[in-house]
């Protein structure tokens, strides 16, 4: 596929924002481990050093930007952006003096001014990001020459084992169509997407693939909290008190054709990439 058509297929996820509550923050700093987990192989390909300045896109409930706090301190910083103002009230409770949080969105980092950061990182933000290259042209911006660029994505062309379970248990369930979960991501991208975007913004040395993630899962209420307050509420519909029973159900008996002798193990796929804007630009 050429670089223009890959470009022209990158899709543009429209998310609803208002759907979040402070229930569901909640929960996402609780079971927010997954991303947590995997986030901290995100920033050990970047490896921050003290003193750095790093920006925290979609920082949600500062997991991770409170980790990456301590790794730049005493005198390194990192700003957190959210779209979701009750998250952003959790991560600023997370009380690391050089960890500093506010409402905003990728595609809008008009509160940086242009060259100021080392490091910019987004951990399972990407594929929420609805206008992409406008995100990454206003990541580049911020960038100081020679800084560093970390991403993590889901992949379009493999859907976590935990989206298709969710679909199947929904359709199992007899859960009407309009209240389905699509079973896959809606703005994930491609590995061959994802490096034309990162190119054409206009980055340097480029390293990408997609990794496979193992997580262990008790049992479906877990996935179910951590499917709904990771997609602050986009992902599966809301359900009446009887198809909620019917839906956990069909999802235990699905989940129990995963369980191993150390307990039940779903695999995701993320794709993982680090680049540079480049010294010269
Ligand atoms: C799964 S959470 C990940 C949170 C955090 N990065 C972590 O590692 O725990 C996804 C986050 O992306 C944020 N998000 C969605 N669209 C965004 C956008 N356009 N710009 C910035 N953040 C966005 C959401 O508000 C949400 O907090």
């Amino acid at each position: 596929m050429s670089q223009t058509h890959l470009l022209d297929s990158v899709p543009r996820r429209q998310v609803n924002f208002n759907l979040d509550s402070p229930e569901l923050a909640e929960t996402y700093d609780r079971v927010g481990v997954r991303q947590f987990n995997h986030g901290k192989q995100l920033i050990a390909d970047l490896d921050p050093q003290p003193g750095e300045q790093v920006l925290d896109i979609g920082s949600g409930t500062g997991l991770l930007g409170a980790y990456v706090a301590e790794k730049v301190s005493p005198n390194g910083r990192v700003f957190g952006i959210d779209p979701l103002p009750h998250r952003v009230d959790i991560a600023a409770r997370k009380g690391q003096p050089n960890f500093e949080v506010h409402v905003g969105r990728a595609e809008d980092l008009s509160q940086f001014a242009s060259n100021s950061f080392d490091v910019v990182y987004l951990n399972s933000v990407f594929h929420w990001v609805e206008d992409k290259p406008k995100a990454l042209a206003e990541i580049f911006r911020v960038l100081k020459p020679g800084g560093r660029l970390g991403l993590n994505s889901g992949d379009a062309e493999r859907p976590h084992q935990s989206a298709t379970l969710l679909r199947d248990a929904a359709d199992a369930a007899g859960i009407p169509a309009d209240k389905q979960p699509h079973g896959r991501q809606l703005g994930a991208v491609s590995n061959a997407q994802l490096q034309a975007l990162i190119d054409a913004a206009g980055f340097s040395d480029y390293r990408g693939g997609t990794r496979t993630i193992v997580d262990t899962v008790p049992h479906a209420q877990d996935l179910l909290e951590w499917s709904r307050s990771s997609s602050f509420g986009n992902s599966l519909g809301k359900f009446d008190p009887s198809e909620e029973t019917r839906f956990r159900g069909a999802l235990q008996t699905k989940l129990e054709a995963y369980r191993k002798p150390e307990g039940i193990l779903l695999e995701r796929y993320l794709i993982f990439i680090t680049a540079r804007k480049p010294r010269a630009s």
